[in-house]
């Protein structure tokens, strides 16, 4: 028996009822079992008797009242159960008849985009290759120039064995002068950095007691370190491998816990890391960026660091001139590379490691083993240079590893450390003779340095009689020092104006408030203003992108894949991804219902984009807390920082997720608009590069791709498809998936497909038995943004806060 489906000749929007009539109303008649079988595939069958309404076919629609089914024009579509036709957005393909419609204009854009991104990668190319040609004509005009000068270096040291006759004090300054007409960019340089520190008589001295370092108790690395060190001295610091020099910088700058002693900073108790702006650190291992060429490691230290009342051009004339004199112009369009892909030698990164610091024209700079890895002659031209600065009161503290005799003798003053503690310290000069009174000789042909690092490494046998020296030498050193230093308070015993920079054990003059406050006025002048110094790091990290631009246009080409995958999976649904129960009294002529499509190709999508962005996001954010620490800890901003690296990957999520978008969009034809589409696309996007920028501030560096891309698996499991958010309310947990970006995302997806069907679905049972909520597309996408920015500031807060080395 048939049953009625209303009172009189009512037909539902989106039906065919052609015969009913009211004195013959719409009625459903029991299926047959090939209809019925039909059904619950999801399919509609045809009418199983005359008065049976039917779903207005795909590619139809059938006007409100149900007596005519008219094929869709071209330019319109029509999915199933249409009854007015659908206007195809613009740009999209929309023939005939047809049950959805392919938006091809973004697939123009995209092509657009492409075209635009392989001109500036040709461009770069272009570039690239004239900067090789200019370097060949530099090498050709510079070996040119040597011919005629015969000679580039900076001779401040004098060259040869000299330093038995040294004790009329410092080099000859007329030497000094000698080299100055001798290089043009040394002269340039000198220039520059006196204008930089017009010192006034100010400059960083530091007086230190009883540095300490204990990192687990009752094991001491540092102890009783006592000392006071000149502005514009410069002192060399040697030891054994393992002494504690580094240790000893360390304590000194306070970037370790766990210390104890006093500092006074010209006389006054102070912390070192408010003169983190006029104090430079070149550190043992290079920290440099390796995608970047010499010159912009360089550059980009000048910048930042720099007044920011320079101008381009005095900066670029300013690094010019520095770059000859550390002797890095042949390469210094070459990129740094790393000790995994070498391009320039380890020497040679050394040199820019330092002139990164020399960049920013320090008043006080530490060098932790500048020296070691490069041959000796630029080893001595570096301290040529060093040496140069000092004297125009720069104070210079180099820990030196196995200096040749020329260096050694071109330090004023020597401090040497032994098991943590201090063996000598005073001027150079006096080195040998105080080694003399304890019973020590040196041999006139040995490098003094040489000597003097077996004797304190614990190896001065040989070069004693006393019988004291045979065992635990280091320790009895450390002791005399001790007794030595108390019984002579000052050492101020050279005639000449430098001595009172020579005085070592006697305490620096306090500074007057005059000076205090000349030095925070210079302070405040340093470093580019904070929009600058993000401008400059958001260029500098599209710069390295650029340079890795296999990674970036692979993560690209994955965001294409995976959209097309995934599309092609949906696209044998013809754009029809829902099926609900139809309303009223016609459900019971429903097809078994469609919750799940819709949400999977939301839960897939998410997953896909983690798989492609996640890898790629934690290199470009995580890899380089190093470089970070080292540029904080000289005074550049660290929110700048981040902020420029966070504008720096807008370019590369706007690409991947418009390629995604694309091929998705065009396979899958889900019934959103295309826009909405892309933007729920790009701020998952957004959300997974946030995520793994945290990830990548936390695990170590190989751990870091997977682990992003497990958090953005799990991110995109706790979507709400499996488990269905629906069981999830029913275990209490919905607020922990409503914290992850990826139930928003599938929800945006569910509630623009579903929602235009509304008027011939019951979409309340749909989205009661999915669990998401429809109709709040703005809210889904204002929370996919604010997590995304969570996730950031999350990552900022790692940054700034986590203490990881590597
Ligand atoms: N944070 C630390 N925790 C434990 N031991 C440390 C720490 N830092 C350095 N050391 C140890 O202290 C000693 C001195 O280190 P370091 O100052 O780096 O020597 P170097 O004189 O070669 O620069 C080494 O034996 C090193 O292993
Ligand atoms: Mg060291």
């Amino acid at each position: 028996m048939p049953i009625l489906l209303a009172e009189g000749d009512k037909c539902n929007k989106g039906f065919y009822c052609k015969n009913s009539t009211d004195l013959m109303p719409p009625q459903f008649c029991p299926p047959s079992l090939e209809c019925q079988a039909t059904r619950s595939n999801k399919g509609t069958c045809v009418s199983q008797g005359v008065l049976e309404p039917l779903v207005c076919t795909a590619g139809h629609y059938c006007p409100e009242g149900g007596k005519q089914m008219i094929p869709c024009e071209k330019g319109t579509f029509c999915p199933v159960g249409s009854y007015k036709p659908w206007p195809c957005q613009f740009g999209a393909i929309c023939p005939a008849k047809s049950q959805r419609q392919i938006v091809t204009l973004p697939f123009g854009v995209m092509i657009a985009f492409d075209i635009l991104v392989g001109i500036i990668v040709a461009a770069g190319f272009f570039i690239s290759a004239r900067r090789k040609r200019k370097r060949k004509d530099y090498l050709l005009a510079n070996t040119h120039k040597n011919l005629e000068a015969d000679d580039d270096d900076i001779e401040l040291i004098p060259k040869g064995n000299h330093h038995h006759h040294r004790s009329d004090g410092a080099s000859s300054p007329a030497l000094f002068d000698d080299e100055l007409d001798s290089n043009p960019d040394f002269k340039v340089f000198m220039h520059y950095v006196s204008r930089l520190i017009k010192t006034k008589n100010v400059g960083l001295s530091f007086d230190f007691e009883n540095l300490e370092f204990e990192p687990q108790k009752g094991k001491k690395i540092l102890q009783g370190v006592t000392g006071s060190i000149k502005s514009g001295s410069m002192w060399a610091v040697m030891g054994g491998s393992g002494a504690g020099k580094s240790t000893f910088f360390n304590v000194l700058m306070g970037k370790t816990r766990n210390t104890g002693g006093e500092i006074k900073i010209n006389g006054r108790s102070k912390d070192m890391t408010k003169y983190k702006k006029l104090i430079g650190y070149v550190p043992q291992d290079d920290i440099v960026i390796p995608e970047l060429t010499v010159r912009e490691n360089i550059l980009h230290s000048a910048r930042v660091r720099l007044p920011m009342t320079w101008k381009d051009k005095d900066i670029q004339a300013y690094v010019d001139s520095l770059i000859s004199c550390i002797g890095l112009s042949h390469v210094q369009h070459s990129l740094v590379g790393d000790a995994v892909r070498p391009v320039v030698s380890g020497g040679q990164r050394k040199r820019v490691s330092i002139g990164m610091e020399l960049a920013a024209a320090p008043m006080c700079i530490f060098l932790d083993e500048p020296t070691s890895g490069l041959d000796s002659t630029s080893a001595s031209s570096i301290m040529r240079l060093l040496k140069a600065i000092s004297k125009l009161g720069v104070t210079t503290i180099t820990i030196i590893h196995q200096p040749r005799e020329q260096i050694f003798v071109g330090f004023d003053n020597i401090m040497l450390l032994g098991n943590g503690s201090m063996i000598y310290a005073g001027p150079t000069t006096e080195t040998s003779h105080y080694f003399n009174t304890l019973g020590f000789t040196f041999p006139m042909r040995e490098n003094p340095a040489d000597v003097i690092m077996d004797i304190i490494t614990g190896h001065g046998q040989q070069y004693t009689q006393d019988a004291v020296w045979m065992t635990d030498s280091v320790n009895k050193l450390v002791d005399q020092w001790g007794i030595q230093s108390m019984r002579m308070p000052s050492l101020s015993y050279h005639p000449d104006a430098r001595a009172s920079v020579m005085s070592t054990t006697s305490m620096s003059a306090i500074s007057t408030p005059e000076q205090e406050e000349f030095l925070k006025e210079t302070m405040k002048k340093r470093g580019a203003s904070w929009p600058a110094q993000a401008y400059y790091c958001c260029k500098r990290s599209i710069t390295q992108q650029v340079r890795t631009k296999g990674s970036f246009f692979f993560e690209i080409g994955i965001g294409a894949l995976a959209g097309g995958i995934i599309g092609l999976s949906a696209a044998a649904a013809n754009g029809q991804l829902f099926r609900g129960l139809y309303q009223g009294t016609f459900s019971i002529l429903s097809p078994a219902v469609d919750n799940q499509s819709v949400p999977q190709v939301g839960l897939l999508g998410g997953m896909a984009i983690g798989l492609a962005a996640s890898a790629p996001a934690v290199r470009v954010f995580g890899e380089e807390k190093m470089i970070f620490n080292r540029e904080a800890a000289s005074g550049h901003s660290s929110s700048a920082y981040y902020v420029g690296k966070m504008l720096s990957v807008l370019p590369r999520m706007f690409l991947s997720s418009l390629h995604y978008a694309v091929f998705l969009g065009i396979l899958a034809t889900p019934l959103m608009a295309w826009t909405d589409m892309f933007l729920a696309i790009f701020l998952y996007f957004f959300c997974v590069y946030g995520l793994a920028s945290c990830v990548g501030m936390v695990v170590k560096r190989e751990d870091g791709p997977l682990l992003a891309v497990m958090a953005s698996l799990i991110i995109g499991i706790l979507g709400g498809v499996a488990p269905p958010l629906s069981k999830v309310k029913v275990w209490k947990l919905e607020w922990l998936w409503r914290m992850s970006p990826g139930v928003w995302f599938t929800e945006a997806f569910v509630s623009q497909c579903l929602v235009p069907l509304d008027y011939l679905y019951v979409l309340e049972a749909a989205s009661k038995a999915m669990g998401f909520k429809l109709r709040q597309f703005g809210l889904d996408m204002g929370m996919l943004f604010l997590i995304g920015c969570v996730y950031r500031l999350i990552a900022y807060i790692l940054l700034v806060t986590v203490q990881r080395k590597r």
